[in-house]
């Protein structure tokens, strides 16, 4: 009698063990060379944030900086930039023909051409551990982080690099250098240009 039901009860142990064992599953861990500082660039962000400022330099870089929906409300009503708010920028390499010569449009800008390997963006939350800042000198509201262009993923370039300069040059403005752009950029309804004289990321804000 038994006999007969034991395929049966064979198969629904296999059936059984194999749910088990898709359940327990851990998802795979990141490589160990990927750092997690607790910040992840938003896939969509060149659709749901505003680009709001082009800075070109001598040095033939193009970038563009875009704010977050809450961070562009937050300057509408003239208030500070909230906890969540999240600002992105890029760096492209200028296009330029084939002797050389960068080329321009015909508002005489330069022309993005291909973007370097990080995409770097900035969060601000009251509720970051020492270990996911860059630094563990002073806890702050912003946060710094670089992540691959092409992967999205986290990259290691060195942070503190970003908390110094971001630190020196625009602590009275939230750490924002751009923030008097942005501003602009709210009033105005147009992305805002800016020819910086320095290379590299000189601030000339
Ligand atoms: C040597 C100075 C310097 C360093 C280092 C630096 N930045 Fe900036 N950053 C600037 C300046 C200046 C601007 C304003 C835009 C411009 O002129 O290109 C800026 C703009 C930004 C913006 C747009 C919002 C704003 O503040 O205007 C983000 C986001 C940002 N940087 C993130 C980073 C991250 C992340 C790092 C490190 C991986 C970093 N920066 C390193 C100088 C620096």
């Amino acid at each position: 009698m038994m006999k007969k039901y034991l395929p049966l009860i064979y198969a629904g142990l296999v059936i059984g063990l194999l749910m088990l064992a898709a359940a327990t599953q851990q998802p795979k861990p990141a490589p160990a060379s990927v750092p997690n500082f607790g910040m992840t660039l938003p896939d969509n962000y060149r659709d749901e944030f505003s680009l709001y400022l082009v800075v070109d330099r001598p040095d033939r870089t193009v970038r563009f900086v875009y704010a977050a929906p809450d961070v562009v409300e937050a300057v509408q009503a003239g208030e500070e930039i909230p906890y969540g708010a999240r600002l992105i920028i890029e760096t492209y390499d200028a296009q330029t023909d084939l002797v050389g010569n960068v080329l321009r449009d015909s508002t005489g800008h330069l022309i993005a051409g291909t973007m370097q390997p990080n995409i770097h963006m900035i969060e601000k939350r009251d509720d970051w551990t020492v270990q996911q800042l860059p630094t563990p000198i002073g806890v702050i509201d912003w946060n710094f982080g670089s992540f691959d262009a092409q992967s999205y993923l986290p990259s290691t370039e060195n942070r503190n690099d970003c908390l110094t300069c971001h630190d020196n040059g625009a602590f009275r403005r939230d750490f924002v250098f751009s923030r008097p752009l942005l501003e602009d950029f709210v009033s105005e309804g147009e992305v805002q240009y800016l020819y910086c004289r320095f290379p590299g990321r000189g601030n000339c804000i």
